[in-house]
């Protein structure tokens, strides 16, 4: 079992969840999302006790999600406050329910002990609600890999060269050195590419006749909350710590939620600081993102299948794993203490 259950993942985007109920499996269980009319969101097992019918096959009422089959009602803390045809709900009729909270446009969720969920806990990018930087959303990647793979590609600016030489890579940039830093909430990666051609993506949304500086930073949050931050200026003028000409600067986000042990949402968005309000840039973003994300996954997909096929066998070591190396090692801890946390009860 890889997966840290006392953490808050990405359940759905906010707009899609509406008054129809909705089926996700997240961490190997099956959950019902639904949207009260009062506008909130709430989360239960997706059984209903009875028949075993699933409950994302019932029906909202009011802020209650019915039964589809014979109209068990329950509320958003799972108890059961309604049976038709008889006089009272039998006392053994409650669910489990989950907490949830809404933010960044996305509802997250809490798979642990529910006493242990604090929404502040919830990941926040302020850039994401300041002036002056545009959003724009993107998909909910569908990749049949462990979170974890994707994970070691979050921790991993050397990839792009290999993988996205159209967009993220760009032809100086093969032996820029990796540095990394150990963080209380996970592991930084960075990459800093000077006097380089641009990647596709900086020739695309920058305005720059010659050389750049370009930065990669690579937030990995535990256990599985991917910030990438990223950018470029003119040579010479400033990286990620100073200002620069022309200086672009993006956060693709990244929020991976374990379906299975083989199978990973990734649900991804981008905050910019130019043009903000422009729809067409946010798409064309979008589009480029899109293209090369398509990539990783077919590349993740690739190594999930081998490793099934060579299951167990020692992969050869790096000197640019070594950041996903201490993030794998932090999830351990966590996972090992929920263990035997569990064991101890
Ligand atoms: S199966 Fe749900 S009420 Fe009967
Ligand atoms: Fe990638």
């Amino acid at each position: 079992m890889t997966f840290v259950r006392n953490a808050w993942y990405v359940a759905s985007w906010s707009h899609d969840l509406t008054s129809e109920p909705v089926a996700e499996t997240i961490l190997g269980e099956n959950v019902v999302l639904w949207r009260g009319e009062d506008g909130l969101s709430r989360a239960a097992q997706n059984l209903c006790p009875h028949r075993f019918l699933p409950l994302s096959k019932g029906s909202v009422r009011g802020n209650h999600l019915q039964c589809g089959y014979h109209g068990l009602t329950f509320d958003g803390t799972g108890a059961c406050v309604d049976a038709p045809t008889q006089t009272a709900p039998p006392a053994d009729c409650g669910i489990r329910s989950y907490p949830v909270h809404e933010n960044m446009g996305m509802v997250w969720i809490w798979m642990g002990d529910p006493a242990l969920a604090d929404p502040a806990d919830v990941y926040d990018l302020p850039e994401y609600h300041q002036d002056g930087w545009g959003v724009g959303y993107g998909d909910a990647l569908d990749v049949e890999a462990n979170y974890l793979l994707l994970c070691d590609n979050l921790c991993d600016p050397t990839h792009v060269n290999y993988v996205h030489p159209s967009t993220l890579g760009n032809p100086d940039g093969f032996n820029a050195p990796v540095t990394y830093e150990d963080m209380p909430w996970g592991v930084i990666t960075e990459r800093l590419t000077v006097n380089s051609g641009p990647t596709g993506f900086v020739e695309a949304v920058g305005d720059y006749a010659g050389k750049v500086d370009m930065w990669q930073r690579y937030l990995m949050y535990v256990p599985s909350v991917s910030i990438i931050d990223f950018g470029a200026t003119a040579t010479g003028t400033g990286s990620y710590t100073g200002g620069g000409d022309g200086r672009i600067h993006v956060f693709s986000c990244h929020f991976m939620t374990p379906v299975t042990e083989t199978r990973t949402i990734d649900r991804w968005l981008h905050v910019r600081n130019f043009t903000p309000d422009d729809p067409a840039v946010s798409d064309g973003i979008s589009e480029q993102f899109r293209f090369a994300f398509a990539e990783d996954k077919e590349i993740l997909q690739a190594v999930q299948d081998e490793e099934n096929r060579h299951d167990g066998r020692v992969k050869v070591g790096l000197d640019l794993d070594a950041s996903a190396g201490l993030f794998r090692l932090k999830v351990n801890r966590l996972i090992r203490a929920e263990t035997q946390a569990e064991a101890a009860e």
